[in-house]
């Protein structure tokens, strides 16, 4: 069965005599119980914090999109990457980190795991199996995510998992650019795959949403066991949002790759443009890795432009009329950022002009182009 048809059909109620299409809510904190001896179960839920149907139908989803064992839901997708961090990281670790790593995931172990006695150290994107070098005798985790944040390196993960296996390193890797579609770096052999929900699953830029995928029941109970530890618990109201998200997800994904392919083709045919970050377009780096390991593209990609001063790229971006001037992607909106102000690396050396990311929506195509046309046009 194909994921949209898996998607239409999963955690549906069985119809009766007039049964709604779609499962109902249920808001809990407390669970009341007829008998006493049943509080102190473990085969059961006892409390609000451990979920609902909806929560169990939201975790099938994750699993029939990435063919895992089990899933562990967050608040964000910030907190599932920390929260699969947690999961393995112990003190007197060293983790791995790829150097293109989402932001405030490099954040949280620089300046919080560090405080707790784990070092972590950032390695090349491109380095594919040399990684066995830096591996030493206390490594316990490999952090990837391809296409990396902003700077779109795609990383070697049979390689680097390959490597990590040989140790007993345990891998993950932020998917949350391809939705899982595009990309399932389970099968490629890691054991987590992460996704901010709040991105393309739940699609309309309005809910807070993440999860950890895991390959083997060994790995998800360990997840789901720290998950507990946390207190990490999601409302069922935003979890009913990322399963009608689920419902949806292949059709809205399809379109905004689409486009996003296009305005990257039409973007690298332009005298402003020095390079385009999109690993579809024949001339990255990375494009052979990309056809070898994915099916297919996103919404996201990155812009060089030729050298322009900070003055002329704010002045682009606010020229622009249909892509919002806003963080995160995969709503139903275009949105556009200037990326130089975060930027932070250690490898790679410095760009040869500035850098901008857009996040194609649901928009006709050509809108967009002509949008990005006349900014480009007034500006430069
Ligand atoms: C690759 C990646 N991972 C994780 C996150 C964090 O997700 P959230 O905003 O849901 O916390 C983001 C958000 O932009 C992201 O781009």
């Amino acid at each position: 069965m194909k994921k949209e048809t898996e998607f239409a059909h999963i955690a549906r109620p069985k119809p009766d005599k007039g049964t709604a299409v779609n499962p109902g809510i249920t808001r809990a904190s407390t669970l009341l119980f007829e008998q006493a001896q049943n509080l102190y179960r473990t085969d059961m839920r006892t409390y609000g914090r451990h979920g609902s149907a909806i929560h169990d139908a939201v975790e099938s989803c994750f699993n029939a999109l990435e063919g895992g064992e089990g899933t562990s839901l967050t608040p964000s997708g910030l907190s599932a990457c920390t929260l699969a961090i947690l999961s393995v990281a112990k003190a007197g670790d060293h983790i791995l980190m790829t150097d293109s790593v989402y932001g405030p995931t490099r954040y949280f172990c620089q300046k919080f795991l560090a405080g707790m006695g784990v070092e972590t150290e950032h390695y090349d994107p491109r380095i594919g199996a040399n990684i066995k070098g830096l591996i030493r005798r206390n490594t316990s985790l490999i952090i990837m995510e391809t296409p990396g944040s902003l700077t779109f390196e795609i990383q070697d993960i049979p390689a680097i998992c390959g490597v990590a296996r040989t140790y007993d390193i345990a891998t993950m890797v932020d998917n949350t650019w391809s939705a899982g579609l595009t990309l399932n770096p389970l099968a490629l052999g890691a054991d987590m795959s992460i996704h901010s929900a709040t991105k393309y699953i739940s699609g309309h830029s309005d809910i807070m949403f993440g999860a950890v995928v895991s390959r083997t029941g060994n790995i998800a109970d360990k997840v789901t066991r720290t998950r507990k530890y946390l207190g990490y618990a999601t409302s069922p109201d935003d979890a009913y949002q990322v399963l009608r998200g689920f419902r949806t997800l292949n059709t809205r994904f399809r379109q905004q790759e689409r486009s996003a392919q296009k305005l990257a083709e039409w973007l690298s045919t332009r005298n402003e443009v020095e390079q385009v970050l999109h690993p579809s377009v024949p001339d990255h780096p990375d494009h052979a890795l990309w056809r070898r390991d994915f099916t297919g593209g996103a919404c996201l990609f990155g812009v060089i432009l030729k050298p322009r001063s900070q003055g002329q790229v704010i002045a682009f971006i606010n020229r622009l009329r249909y892509f919002g001037i806003g963080y995160s992607y995969g709503g139903y909106e275009s949105v556009v950022i200037h990326c130089d102000p975060q930027l932070d690396r250690r490898f790679g050396g410095k760009l040869p002009g500035p850098l901008i990311r857009f996040g194609c929506g649901l928009e006709n195509v050509n809108d967009m182009i002509a949008d990005v046309e006349q900014a480009l046009g007034h500006v430069f």
